[in-house]
This record gives structure tokens, sequence and C-alpha cells, in this order.
């Protein structure tokens, strides 16, 4: 046995023993007499003891030791004289006998500490180092636990995990696809699985009834913090559902992770419409952890001679407890902010209700005092609360106001990541209008259901017909989505017309699917949670990176492995690939 114990398992109880453990040099500290080590392994740290009376060789050796060595000590427990009561093995240290190097090991280019003095990129470049510091550890600790619980909750409900192939073709999820050539199909290509979600349908009709996967899907999008080119999803499919019972099994799949790896368990999610969700909150993924919603004050604000208001299609806004008092650098800063061309307006309305119950507002030129009464009712402030309005054209100035909501929630430390406010969004519009391409895509893609009640607006007012389908948001992020599919042919024929796809086109991509659908497909439908997105909410972040353990840059880049990377002229010969680039 290389080790009898790891270095997180060793108190006061073991006082006597002699033991043998393993692991790295975290730090030595040479006292004259005595040196001390931190023994460090995935469990924890040991404090090792060298005496230079008892066992003068072992002290002089392990002064010697560098950072991150990797030896092994035999050695005695014993109590220590000045406790660390913060880690488990706090109370005792090993009084070492035999210490073996069994390998050394360069300065690491970052000290492996919880505080590293490491950048970003380099830590991407020895992630293997960066995975040994306990933040990055413990995060992908939680990960393989969310990813268990997972396992043992959707077994427990009578789903089984079935594996759906990488090279595939072009699903249609929104993103580009990667591809794979294949030598043996010359000119041919592969397209890697932006989801399973064809195949999972396809296992319907196979009478699985209830499948899911954690599986690794590829999207070749422009990356952010929550995104990246690969990921992982837990996807899932269900047959003879309706939503309702859909949204309660994946709820209960989010309260027992949140009760077995965070010990909370939230009451009834909300739900709210799509529709709602925008107007309430300027967004679908509305953060529920605080309030400050929108309020819509149009009809109040028109009756007066200023000009913005009057020509806009929406005055709302929001109501800021308690920041009566912000200065006027403050009011410019946010200003600034919605000027930003992320949010793109030409700026924003304040009205302060003081604690002395005086008012005073950036367009008091034209409204009284009863005016701004008004305002306060509608907007629900008190004295000491700080109305923001803005105006303009509906949707835009929505999107503004959630925009600011969110800025000023971080601002005030609003967003507690120890706190969880579930929601599902519900009643999606089915289509979505593309300036670009001028014409409608599918919202969620174009295997989902349309409400059977909205089926006759389909030709004459497509873009009102309303889907089956929804999204779990998980504190402001979208955590997994899902809907009723199509399960009869004619009716998914209909939807690739309303797409914009020929029948020729959509016989090409989807011809297999619709075939499927002539064998009695059941009636089903599914979700989709993003799984890093969800361990790094559960984790109380909001970066997916760190949760997984060897990510890609912004670039999209593995700058440890450095790829992507050139083929040789045999390799681009023998997959007959003839690459400008390359010459
Ligand atoms: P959707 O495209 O909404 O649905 O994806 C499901 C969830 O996956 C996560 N996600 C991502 N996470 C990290 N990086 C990315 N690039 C990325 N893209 C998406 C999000 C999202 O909610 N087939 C359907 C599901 C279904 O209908 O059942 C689908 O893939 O958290």
């Amino acid at each position: 046995m290389l080790r009898t114990h790891n270095c997180n398992s060793l108190n006061i109880d073991n006082v006597g023993e002699i033991v043998t453990l393993c692991g790295w040099v975290q730090k030595t500290r040479d006292l004259g007499g005595m040196t001390f080590v931190d023994l460090r392994d995935r469990y924890g740290i040991t404090q090792l003891a060298f005496d230079i009376k008892k066992n003068k060789l072992s002290c002089l050796e392990a002064r010697s030791l560098n950072r991150e060595f990797v030896v092994q000590v035999k050695g005695l427990v014993i109590e220590r004289e000045s406790k660390n009561n913060k880690i488990y093995t706090g109370a005792i240290e090993i009084e070492v006998n035999e210490l073996t190097i069994l390998n050394r090991s360069k300065t690491p280019p970052f000290t492996i500490e919880d505080n590293t003095d490491g950048g970003e990129e380099l830590r991407m470049k020895y992630r293997y180092l960066d995975i040994r510091r306990k933040p990055i550890k413990d995060k992908l600790i939680l990960r393989a636990k969310v990813s268990s619980e997972t396992r043992k909750y959707l077994d427990k409900q009578g789903f089984i995990e079935v594996e759906t192939p990488y090279l595939i073709k072009s699903t249609p999820e929104g993103a580009r696809d990667f591809v794979v050539p294949s030598r043996m199909n010359e000119g041919q290509f592969y397209a890697l699985p932006q989801s399973p979600q064809t195949f999972k349908q396809l296992l319907m009709v196979s009478g699985m009834d209830k499948y899911y996967q954690i599986v690794k899907c590829f999207r070749d999008e422009d990356l952010r913090s929550d995104r990246q080119p690969e990921f992982t999803q837990i996807d899932c499919e269900m047959s003879f559902v309706n939503q309702e019972e859909i949204l309660n099994t994946f709820e209960g799949l989010t309260q027992h992770l949140l009760q077995t790896v965070k010990g909370i368990r939230p009451a009834k999610f909300p739900r709210l419409s799509y529709q709602d969700s925008i107007k309430k909150y300027g967004t679908d993924k509305p953060d529920l952890r605080f309030g400050m919603e929108i309020v819509e004050i149009t009809q109040l604000c028109q009756k007066k001679d200023f000009s913005v208001f009057n020509e806009s299609e929406l005055v709302a806004g929001i109501n800021v407890q308690g920041c009566a008092n912000y200065s006027r650098k403050q009011l410019d800063k946010l200003i600034e902010f919605v000027k930003t061309p992320q949010i793109g307006t030409s700026g924003l309305i304040y009205c302060k209700f003081n604690e002395d119950n005086t008012t005073k507002s950036s367009v008091d030129k034209f409204f009284n005092e009863q005016d701004k009464k008004e305002w306060k009712e509608k907007a629900n402030c008190k004295n000491g609360d700080l109305l923001i309005i803005m105006a303009g054209e509906k949707n835009k100035t929505q999107r503004a106001l959630g925009a600011l909501r969110l800025h000023l929630a971080n601002q005030l430390n609003l967003r507690n990541p120890e706190k969880f406010a579930p929601v599902w969004i519900v009643d999606f519009p089915l289509l979505e209008w593309d300036e670009e391409s001028k014409r409608y895509h599918a919202m969620h893609h174009p295997f989902t259901a349309p409400k059977n009640e909205d089926l006759v607006l389909l030709d004459k007012d497509p873009g009102n017909v309303r889907a089956n389908a929804y999204d779990l948001v998980l504190n402001g992020n979208e955590i997994g989505g899902g809907s009723i599919r199509i399960h009869d042919k004619e009716l998914q024929q209909l939807m690739f017309k309303h797409l914009g796809f020929s029948e020729r086109e959509a016989k090409e991509q989807f011809g297999f699917l619709m075939e499927a659908f002539e064998y009695g497909a059941p009636p089903h439908g599914g979700i989709a949670f993003g799984f890093d997105r969800l361990c790094a909410i559960i984790g109380g972040q909001e970066n997916i990176r760190d949760f997984i353990a060897f990510p890609k840059n912004n670039s999209g880049r593995d700058t440890m492995i450095n790829s992507p990377s050139l083929l040789s002229q045999e390799q681009l010969d023998e997959l007959s690939l003839d690459l400008k680039i390359n010459k």
C-alpha cells in the first residue's frame, strides 16, 4: 500500500498511530530545529513535522523539498502545539520517520493556492496545475455530485440513459455546426450534434418512453462567460405526457439537486408567461431574487408638454428602493450605462422621492407635484426611493430597463449567490421574425408544437402563435429549455413550410424524422438542461468555465494542448481536403 490514509482523514482520535501518507508539497517552513511541511492531496492538507534532533537525515531532506514535489511519508500522529481549527486535520501533525521523494517538480508557473498569482491565460495553459487548487477542484467535485444526483433522480423516475451518436448531420438549434470530414466518403462531412434533439424524438418513436442522457453538445457560436463551444446537457424526453407533467418532473429534478447539493428546497416554482416576463422584467430570463419590476406609466406621462414622453410608445420605470440620495455623479454613471452600445438608448429620467417629502426630478420643468405623486403611487415608491424612467419604442425600452435593473441589482448587492430563485417561463412565441433574412425562424426549434388554440393564426398572424415551449430560469440564467413536440407528419410539414424550407430541403434534412412519424409516433415532449450552467449557478457563479475541467478560451482555443491546429498535408490529402489556407 502506498498510503494508509489521505491528507484529510486524521484527527485527534488518531494520535499514537503510525501512518503513511502521500501527496504534494504545498509549502515548507524551516524553523531551525524543526521543519514543517504542508502535504496536500485531493482531500485536504496534513501538516508534517521533521525534528532535527530525532531524525536528522529526514529533516535535511525535508528542507530540500520544493513546492509540488510528490512525496511519501511514514510517521507517528501527534497532537499539535498550535492548532488550526479551520481544517479537519488541524489538531494533529505527523512526526515523520521516513521521507521518500516519489517525484520532483519544476517550480510551478503560479502558486497552487486558493488565491493564486496566476492570470487566466497562464492558468488555462497549465490547467492540470490549476485543478490542484481547492477552488477549482471543489467546483469539479460539485459537478460530479450534480451529475450523480441527476442520475439517481432520473433513474428512480424510470428514465433510461441511452447514448446517441456524435458523428451525425446538422441539427437545427440555431448555431453553426462543427463539422468532421469523412475519409471514407470523399468530400462528405459529418456534423457534430448541437443537441441530440432528433435522436431523442426517434427514441420516443422506438417506444423508450422516458430517455435521458448527460451528453456533450457542440455549437460554433460566439463565446460568452455562460457559453462554451462544447458543453454538456442533461437531455430528456418523455412520451404520453403533457406540458404540466414535464414541468413537474423537472421541477422535481431541480429541487432534488438543490436539496442534495445545497441543502435548500425551494417552494413550488412560479410560472410566468413570456409576455409578462418581458413586460415586468424586460427579459425572458428574469432574476427573481429581487423585485424592482418595470411599471408602465405611459398614460400618466403623456398629458404634458414633454415631447419625449408624448412621442414614446412606452414610458415605464423601475423603483430603486432607498436610492433617493443618489448623487449627480451616480446618476450620470447610470445615464452613461444606458447609453453604451449594448443598451443603446439616449438616456434616462429620474425622480427622487426624498425622505423629507420633497421631490426632485430631471423633468421638473414639465411635471408638477401632482404628476409625480401619481407616478409615486403607480410605481409603489416610498419616501427615500428613486424612480428611474425610460421612454421610447416598447420593446427596446423594456429591454433597456431590464438591463438597468440587473446593473442596479449588481451595484446594490441584491444578487445573493446563496439564494435560489427559479421560475418557469411559459407560452413562448412559436416564431420569431428575423430582419436579416426577412423571414420567421423557430424560436425554440422546428419540432416544437404550436398551441392548438393558436393554430388558426399560423397563416394570417404567425408572430402571435404561441408554442408549447418552456424555459427554466434560475437566478436570471436560462438553465434549461424544452417543448412539447409535433408528432404528426402533416403538421411538421406545415411547420417546415412556414419556416421557409422547400419540400426538397425539408426532405433532405429531416426526411428520416418525417418518415419515422409515419410509423406511429407517440405524443411526446422534453427538455434539456445546460449542465455546466446549472452547476455554475448551484456553485454560486455565472461563469461556467471553472466548472469544466478543460474549457476553451474566448477564441474557442484550448491553449494547453494548442487546439485547433493545422493538419499535415498528408492528412489533408487523405481527407480529400484542398485548403487554400495551407497553400
Ligand atoms: P437549448 O438550445 O435551449 O435547447 O439548450 C438547452 C440548454 O443548454 C444550455 N446551452 C449552453 N450551455 C453552454 N454553452 C452553450 N453554448 C450553450 N447553449 C445552450 C442552456 C440551454 O437552456 N434540444 C433542445 C432542448 C429540448 O427542446 O429538449 C435544446 O438544445 O442552458
